[in-house]
């Protein structure tokens, strides 16, 4: 059993950590303890201080020690006396905004809940457990249930909420996060992802000020800007050392995260949705579902909680044919031709891909409407004749022919002023009546709490992919939302439209994966601007970034693997010199970066010398070797890009046989040693041989020793050493 009640308090056990809480006597639910298990009931460290102007509840009498303001609440209310950031603020019928939440009731429940229009961890019955707890405002009848899903041998725990009112009166939801969490003890600092377009997931590890930080985004997106997961570690914390927590929203809107370190140097943790774009109205009888929050901990640093992420997303979040399986290598056309393109071009690129393996040929953006830039057409989700010829069925059986899959990129989301769809559904486009709507990248976005959206995005989508051959579809969406208004909601509901718009967008999302499972749909977001558990429910892969300079990469990637496996990582090799930053890598290196992700091609092969083809060949040979390897091993960051000028990555196989250790050494350097890195996830016992070499080596004198570098000539020199058991000592 990983959740067992005694004594009111609640224990969730998974195989390595401990959760714990308790409801005390006045039925405020305390935050025990999160981190490794203890076999004790850890209410001891519990303090009462009487801390001046932190005032006491109206049951505590004269009891001036008992204050919601400085005890670890569970889940933290606003306007009753806790001024730390709250994880729910609600506005009543008469105006007041005070939620004084007490315990009512638990129920223990077999597998793992699930929430209605969100996507959310799933587990077989056998493989997971529910507790929700049930807390009641002590003077109206909202409801809050908290869920916690618990996967006990993945040490995985997730949160949910769902608000009810059960009155008679509306509510309206001014703040619901997922997520709260007090650490009355420890020194903590936080790391979060930010960036911005080209240049996702930076990773910043910054101390605790007193007061309150935050990540989030307010983009109707998760966003390039911010990603929605964060790590709490230990001061001192290291890939191998150290505590730490990580928490992941599975959720692609506009989300916050708030880290608060209050007067007496507590620490509390709120994630949910954004509330500045977030309002909902609760009537009589209704439920209000919050998204998930992946949870997990861990005592030996950073690379022990990102393996258990990378585990339950690619378990228990990604779905599909190609959930486990090996992705297909692609060319996509995109930096070869841009919007230049006719059926013959996209032909012979996919002739000189068949020729050197690869399996699948993605038409990216301009193959529909009236687009040749990006200024007209999205919306039109028919063929463009002048380009493609004969149709895309046609083009689709020439590809087929080559012996290779066929793709194709969509931005469903998104309208053109200059289409037909926009001239026929005006109203469809998300503006403010009297307002002139901000544009993004010349186009306006859908309106996807509208249900004739989404039927209408289903009907031409669903018919695309019945009537041709595509096994895989580019779902791309290329600026942030505002302008907030909707036809379909009354005036004082309008802030419910951006969390909608999400709900419709996985609505659709469900409907299509589930009626197209064996289609692999690869998010996007003018590369990687909602790479996010959410996405990862419907796409098994997300184009990671539209930088594709290899040297660039290694620190996108890098930050992307904190939380997310690598068959998440949409990669590609492109031409040089690369269209982002001009840089000229030699086309080994980013072989390389891009094998450490679902790798693919996006250049014109035609334009390649014989001996860079022949590299091709070898690359793509090198991926399919190793692609479960680089799948379904261990994924360790063997140094950090900021600070050790290389970006060394290493995938070990789970059972010590094998490791491949790959990266990029940035600059060379003249009269200096050979680099030295220390592998991990080696048999310490066994003997392991460099192929091509005759040395061989203990596993324990590859971790605690290390194995040096090949001798770097020249900038951004690719790294790529496979070692493999030969004998056990
Ligand atoms: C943004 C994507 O990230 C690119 O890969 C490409 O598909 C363009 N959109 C097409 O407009």
């Amino acid at each position: 059993m990983a959740i067992t009640v005694e004594h009111g308090v609640f224990h969730v056990e998974t195989a390595n950590t401990l959760y714990q809480m308790k409801a005390d006597h006045f039925g405020v639910l305390n935050h025990l303890w999160y981190g490794a298990k203890t076999d004790n009931v850890m209410d001891y460290l519990l303090d009462y201080p009487d801390v001046g102007f932190s005032g006491n509840i109206y049951e505590a009498e004269n009891l001036r020690t008992y204050s919601l303001d400085t005890l670890p609440l569970e889940y933290a209310v606003g306007g009753v006396g806790d001024f730390r950031v709250p994880a729910v603020s609600v506005t009543h019928e008469n105006g007041s905004c005070a939620l004084d939440l007490r315990y009512q009731e638990y129920h223990i429940l077999k597998g793992k809940y699930q929430i209605p229009g969100l996507p959310a961890v799933y587990a077989g019955e056998e493989e997971a457990e529910t507790l929700e707890i049930v807390l009641k405002d002590t003077a109206t009848d909202v409801k809050v249930i908290l869920k916690y899903g618990v996967l006990e041998k993945e040490d995985i725990i997730t949160r949910s909420v769902v608000v009810q009112n059960r009155g008679k009166t509306p509510v309206i939801l001014n703040r619901v996060h997922s997520l709260c969490m007090d650490f009355p003890y420890g020194d903590w600092e936080w790391i979060h992802f930010h960036g911005r377009h080209t240049k996702e997931r930076q990773v910043e590890r910054v101390p605790l000020i007193h007061g309150i930080q935050e990540s989030g985004s307010n983009r109707g997106m998760s966003s390039h800007q911010q990603n929605p997961a964060v790590i709490l570690c230990e001061r001192g914390t290291s890939e191998k050392k150290g505590f730490c927590i990580g928490a992941a929203l599975m959720y692609s809107g506009g989300f916050q995260m708030q880290i608060e370190r209050d007067q007496l140097d507590q620490v509390r943790l709120v994630m949910g949705i954004h509330p500045d774009t977030f309002s909902w109205k609760l009537e009589e009888g209704e439920s209000f579902y919050a998204p998930e929050v992946i949870l997990s901990c861990a005592e030996n640093g950073f690379g022990e909680l990102s393996h258990r992420f990378h585990q339950v997303i690619r378990n228990n979040v990604c779905r599909g044919k190609y959930k486990l399986s090996k992705r297909p290598v692609l060319i996509n056309n995109w930096e070869a031709t841009y919007f230049d393109f006719n059926d013959t071009k996209i032909e012979e690129i996919a002739k000189q891909a068949a020729k050197l393996g690869i399996d699948m040929m993605v038409l990216d953006d301009g193959w529909f409407g009236k687009r040749d830039s990006d200024i007209s057409g999205l919306g039109d989700w028919f063929v463009n004749e002048e380009k493609l010829q004969g149709g895309l069925g046609r083009l689709v059986e020439r590809i087929n022919r080559l012996g290779m899959k066929f793709g194709i990129w969509m931005e469903p989301e998104m309208v053109s002023e200059d289409s037909e769809l926009y001239r026929n559904h005006p109203g469809w486009a998300i503006r403010i009546p009297g307002r002139n709507p901000m544009r993004g990248r010349y186009q306006l976005a859908l309106d996807m709490a509208n249900p004739e959206v989404i039927a209408y995005l289903y009907e031409v989508i669903s018919n695309i992919l019945r009537e041709n051959n595509i096994e895989y579809v580019k779902w791309d969406i290329n600026r942030n939302m505002c302008d907030w208004y909707t036809p379909t909601l009354p005036k004082d509901r309008q802030l419910e439209l951006p969390h909608r718009y999400i709900l419709g967008l996985y609505e659709l999302l469900e409907k299509l994966t589930g009626e197209f499972p064996d289609v692999l749909f690869e998010g996007c977001c003018g590369g990687g601007g909602r790479f996010d558990a959410g996405m990862l429910y419907y796409c098994p892969q997300i184009w990671c970034s539209d930088d594709t300079d290899a040297y660039e990469r290694t620190i996108i990637q890098y930050g992307t693997s904190f939380f997310y496996p690598v068959s998440t990582v949409g990669a590609h090799v492109s031409a040089v010199p690369n269209h982002q930053t001009g840089r000229v890598s030699a086309i080994g290196t980013r072989g390389t970066v891009a094998m450490a992700g679902s790798f693919g091609y996006e250049l014109d092969l035609n334009m390649l010398s014989e001996e860079e083809k022949q590299e091709v060949f070898r690359q793509v040979e090198t991926y399919r070797k190793n692609q479960d390897l680089i799948y379904n091993g261990l994924y360790y960051r063997l140094c950090d890009p900021m600070e050790d000028n290389m970006s060394i990555w290493e995938f070990a196989a789970r059972d010590g046989e094998q490791v491949l250790v790959q990266g990029v050494v940035y600059r060379a350097e003249p009269n200096a040693l050979r680099r030295r890195i220390r592998l991990a996830g080696l048999a310490k016992e066994a003997k392991y041989q460099v192929a091509g070499e005759e040395n061989v080596y203990t596993g324990a004198a590859l971790m605690a020793g290390g194995i040096l570098l090949p001798e770097i000539k020249g900038d951004d020199a690719a790294v790529q050493i496979h070692l493999k058991r030969v004998s056990t000592l």
